[in-house]
């Protein structure tokens, strides 16, 4: 395979302009040419989830070679297939395109990190059931290739960590291989802050984060990203590390405030929409967000890697409480308005996030377990997920709990909802998909 890699003669580049030049893989063209060309890389994308694999694929576009390394057999079959095993906006063109030539998914972590100038390390960085950082595919991922590794290599750590992260990593290589970090390998950590769903968009168009412990690693890692976008912000790593956790913190922190005043309205018996409408409208100190369920693999756990070594800076984990409150509050003020016990509640919207497949943390999945617990039957729907009519899910519902601003609930409206449900039928619209303004909908009554 790395010969496959290797003797790909001529492939076409896109560089940032969206000229189209023809160069030899790895190595500058040997045409001559006016213009200069961009030089491209072997790149192993260690992890090819939700962030690897679209990246590979930008990669390729740039005319780079990327083995895509994964410990999921099934996934790399699926993705050698020319299958994307999840919902990303223009993947499924790339993948098509670039499998078997420019793009290699393996399991073989070994054999692509010896074929390769650049390692990217995608990996998941979870929280364990005491909402610990849990960094135990990194670690295994590092074991595996730290004998591989040869100088003139450049590892970039790319998964979301830890402030220090970076640090430790520059003393696990230095001190299990003869490499200094800066000299022989070169180490930075850039950051994602993609959205899913606009991944394959947004990795050239957000400016990228390169953080090192060195300027020779800084270089070459802005190299890299260069092929991605001319907006790279050179910093020292545990400054991109904090930046990295700020970028989600800032908004989680913020959500959460749009989620405790909603709560705050209601005890008022006022909606939070129209507060909002006042607070934000012509107001240039405004900017009050939306209330919603607001989750996911990445709000959900980033906070913690910042407090758990500072355990007096409440605002991060208030936050969480009250974001992660929220199914509860809700269920709550319904159940005040309605016996809960055998009614029939149908969730719409299971993601975390609107117009993706990922349910990695989704309220949703709380929420059913509180209705659950309450003695309702629940029913489930997502267009992307549970593929059932909605027709089917809402017929005879006595609560509509809409969980998520999918685009496809644009077209809920009291109208189309009124003819289904049963009388009476409360309708939470924590995102005001329907347009009334209100949290709580009784319809037939809106
Ligand atoms: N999902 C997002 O929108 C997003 C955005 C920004 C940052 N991040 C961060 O990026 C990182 C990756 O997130 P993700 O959502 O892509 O996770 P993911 O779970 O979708 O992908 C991780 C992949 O790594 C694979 N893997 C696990 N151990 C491995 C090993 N030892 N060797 C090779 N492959 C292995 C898994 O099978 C999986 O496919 C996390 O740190 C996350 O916090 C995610």
């Amino acid at each position: 395979m790395e010969e496959h890699m290797n003797n790909q003669a001529v492939n076409q580049v896109e560089d940032h302009s969206g000229n189209q030049d023809s160069v030899h893989f790895g190595t500058q063209s040997s045409v001559p040419t006016m213009t200069p060309v961009a030089h491209t890389y072997t790149i192993s994308v260690i992890g090819i989830g939700r962030v690897g694999l679209p990246l590979s694929l930008s990669f390729c576009k740039k005319g780079c070679k990327v083995f895509g390394v994964d410990v999921n057999q099934d996934h790399v079959n699926a993705v050698n297939g020319g299958t994307m095993p999840f919902i990303e906006v223009g993947a499924t063109e790339l993948l098509q395109r670039f499998i078997g030539r420019e793009f290699i998914a393996t399991t073989d972590l070994r054999m692509a990190v010896q074929g390769s100038e650049v390692i990217i390390m995608t990996l998941g960085t979870p929280v364990d059931e005491h909402l610990n950082p849990v960094f135990a595919q990194l670690e295994s991922a590092l074991k595996t290739i730290i004998a591989s590794l040869k100088p003139g290599q450049l590892i970039i750590l790319r998964s979301t960590v830890s402030p220090t992260t970076t640090e430790h990593i520059k003393r696990y290589i230095e001190k299990h291989t003869p490499y200094k970090i800066g000299v022989d390998l070169f180490l930075a950590f850039c950051p994602e802050r993609i959205a899913e769903g606009k991944a394959i968009e947004e990795i050239e168009t957000l400016p990228q984060i390169i953080g090192t412990l060195d300027d020779v690693s800084a270089e070459k890692a802005s190299a890299v990203f260069k092929l991605l976008t001319p907006d790279i912000l050179v910093s020292d790593a545990r400054s991109c590390e904090l930046a990295k956790l700020y970028c989600n913190m800032y908004r989680y922190i913020n959500f959460a405030i749009a989620n405790e005043f909603m709560m705050i309205a209601e005890q008022h018996q006022r909606d939070i929409y129209e507060v909002t409408r006042l607070v934000n409208t012509g107001y240039k100190r405004g900017g009050l967000k939306q209330p919603g369920f607001s989750a996911g693999p990445c709000l959900y756990k980033d906070g913690f890697f910042l407090v758990n070594r500072t355990p007096f800076a409440e605002l991060i984990s208030t936050s969480w409480k009250i974001n992660e409150s929220v199914p509860s509050y809700l269920i709550e003020q319904m159940r005040a308005m309605k016996d809960l016990q055998g009614a029939k509640v149908a969730i719409l919207g299971l993601s975390f996030k609107k117009n993706i497949d990922d349910t990695r943390n989704s309220l949703s999945y709380k929420a059913r377990k509180i209705f659950l617990a309450a003695g309702a039957e629940v029913v489930l729907h997502d267009p992307f997920v549970e593929r059932k009519p909605l027709e089917d899910v809402l017929r005879g519902a006595d609560v509509v709990l809409v969980a998520m601003n999918h685009d496809a609930y644009g077209a809920l409206t009291p109208e189309f909802l009124n003819p289904l449900v049963a009388d009476g039928c409360i309708v939470c619209d924590i995102w005001n998909m329907l347009g009334t303004g209100k949290v709580f909908n009784v319809l037939k009554n809106v």
